[in-house]
This record gives C-alpha cells, structure tokens and sequence, in this order.
C-alpha cells in the first residue's frame, strides 16, 4: 500500500512523535509498503519530486529533515494560518491510508481526523468524536462514569469558576489537579495542602482554562491496550523516582516495565474487562491504551484513554504485543487492518 506516516506536528510531543513515526514508517517499509515519512506541520521537503512513493526510501533523511524544524515550530505556529504544511493534504489524498504516528494537541484530539472525513482520506485510530472526548479527560471522566467504569472521584473545574477553597471540592488531600486535554504528564500535579493546591491551579489554569481535580489513587500503574475492541496483556509501570511524570515517560531507564504484569490472573482478567469497557464508553474504534492504577486491595481505577499513543518501537503497545507473539512491523501492520475497518 501507499501509506504516509504524518508525524511532528506542533504539540508538546512533537519530538517522540518523530521517533514512533520513524519506527513505524521503517516497519511498514520492511513490509513491503511504499511508506512515507512527512511532518503534517512543516510539510514536505521542497525537492520531494514527482513520485511520492518511491521503491527506495531513505526514512532516517526523511526523519532528520523533521527535526531540522524543531526550534523554529512555536515561532512558525504562531505566524501561520493552516496547520497542514506544504504538499501535505495532497499526498495524504494521494495515500491509500495515512498512519498517524502523531500525539497530543492537533493530530489526537479529533480535528485532523475530522478534516480528514471530509476529505475522503483514509487513517489509522478512531475517528474525530471519540477522539476528542478522549482527549478532554473532564468527558471521559463522564462517560466512564455513565458506564460504570471506575474512575477517581473528581470534578472539571473553569477558569472563570474558579474553587480556591479545597474543602468545598469535599475531596481529601492528596488530590490530583490536571489539566483537561493535556499528556505526557505535563499540567499533573500531585497536591497534599491547601497551599499546594493553589499554586497547582495557577500553574495548570496557565496551561488551560478547564482542568480536572480528583482524588489522588495511591497504588500500583498499569496500562492495557485495547486493539479491535480485544485487550492485549496488562503492562506495569513502575517509575524508580516518583510518578509516571514527563521525565519518567521519556528517559530510557527510569522506569521499569514489566509485561505481562506480575498480577493474579483475576486481576489481569478484570483489567482487560475494565479497558474493553473504557474503550466502549468512549465508542473508541481501532486501538487506543487505556492507563490505570491499583490499590493494594486489588480495585482498579481507570484514568484515561490514549487515542494515538506511544509508537515507538519500544513504547507500551509493542511491549504487549510482544507477549502475544506480535513483532513489531507485524503490529503496525495489524493497526492498519484494523483502522481500515472503519471504512468497510
Ligand atoms: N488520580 C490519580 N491518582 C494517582 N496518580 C495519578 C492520578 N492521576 C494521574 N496520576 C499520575 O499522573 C500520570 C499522568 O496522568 P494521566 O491522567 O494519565 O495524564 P497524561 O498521561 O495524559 O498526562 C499518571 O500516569 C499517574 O502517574
Ligand atoms: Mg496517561
């Protein structure tokens, strides 16, 4: 197939976008796939030519030329109009499907997927609604509790609303204050007085102007991909310093993932149920990674959906997959296959 890998982008993840875009665009091509890699914000290389296809490919250039641009994104975010850079809406039209290898703001949270259904160009991941409650961790908290999927006791709360006072919450220290729509831990924070707490809502209300505040879950973390409704073997994470913040997600060795998850069977059992079930309430087609903690009293909490999560050759997903026999170009492969399954 002719398939482009969009990856980059202007969200906070731009940089392990390229990295999960470069590892998917390497697999696909060892398969056999005219693949393509390109930066849905900065567009394609001025001498990319007349075949945007080719036989031969060299992904790594491609992936260097991305990241020429990532000290100039901000400025050229803040100065330009369309999101989509140059060439690219043609050759996604061009694609028989367009792997989205991006994450966070404009790629996760449903409006590319939008455009692209009114474009007629085929991707990979759910579709633009479910994207978009996903990414808004206030719905999801909804939705999860509109079909009985356990989710810590919260509320969202607006900038223009404003609850200074904690005890008016009726939520005990230590709670959790996030904002709404970010990731990779950015805007967490973890608050165990009142003075805390305070700064936590200047420092994330200065990111957003929805965020979330719920009880803080003490326990072990999980995650469970959901792939074509079916969950795959429950991954642990557990960060040597801390929580599961930005460092941790992304600097090799600071926290030790262990798959399948040291567990009793029935706990694993009732954590796929539970992420099959979270993958329903938010109707999320194709595949996403539900993210979970544990208490010692083995009750499980749901704490989000990711709709387009890590994809870099060692990232969660592959980890799992791994346990059931999957390589990793056989798993990008079968994200295609199910992702098509939209368009059937
Ligand atoms: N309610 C909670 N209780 C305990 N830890 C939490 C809670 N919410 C978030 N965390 C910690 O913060 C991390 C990031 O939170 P999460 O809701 O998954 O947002 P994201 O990954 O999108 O930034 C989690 O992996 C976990 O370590
Ligand atoms: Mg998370």
């Amino acid at each position: 197939m002719k398939i482009v890998v969009l990856a980059g982008g202007t969200s906070t993840e731009r940089e392990i976008s390229i990295v999960s875009g470069t590892g998917i665009c390497k697999a696909l091509r060892e398969k056999g796939h005219r693949a393509i890699l390109a930066d849905i914000f900065c567009g394609l290389a001025p001498d990319a030519g007349e075949e945007h296809f080719p036989e031969e490919y060299d992904v790594d250039a491609a992936a260097a030329f991305i990241s020429s641009f990532n000290d100039k994104v901000p400025e050229m975010a803040r100065t330009r109009r369309s999101f989509f850079g140059p060439g690219i809406l043609p050759v996604c039209e061009e694609a028989d499907i367009v792997f989205l290898g991006l994450h966070g703001a404009n790629g996760e949270d449903g409006r590319v997927q939008a455009a692209f259904d009114l474009m007629g160009i085929r991707y990979t991941g759910t579709g633009y609604l479910s994207s978009a409650m996903a990414m808004d961790k206030g719905i999801t908290k909804q939705m999860f509790r509109m079909n009985g999927v356990p989710t810590p006791k919260g509320i969202t709360m607006m900038k223009d609303g404003i609850v200074r006072d904690i005890t008016v919450l009726g939520l005990p220290f230590p709670v959790v204050v996030k904002t709404c729509c970010g990731g990779s831990s950015v805007g967490v924070y973890i608050v165990h007085d009142q003075k805390e707490y305070e700064e936590a809502l200047d420092s994330a209300f200065g990111y957003e102007d929805e965020i979330v505040v719920e009880e803080y879950i003490e326990g072990r973390e999980f995650s469970v991909a959901v792939v074509d409704g079916k969950a795959y073997p429950v991954i642990e994470i557990r960060p040597l310093v801390g929580f599961y913040d930005y460092k941790n997600k992304y600097q090799p060795g600071s926290t030790i993932e262990t798959c399948p998850a040291e567990i009793p069977q029935e706990l694993t059992k009732k954590m796929q149920e539970t992420a099959e079930a979270g993958a329903r309430a938010l109707a999320l087609e194709a595949y996403c990674r539900l993210d979970f903690i544990m208490q010692d009293n083995g009750d499980i909490f749901c704490l989000e959906a990711n709709t387009l999560p890590g994809m870099t050759p060692t990232s969660l997903i592959p980890q799992e997959a791994a346990v059931l026999g999957i390589d990793y170009p056989s798993l990008c492969e079968e994200l295609l296959r199910v992702s098509l399954k939209k368009y059937e």
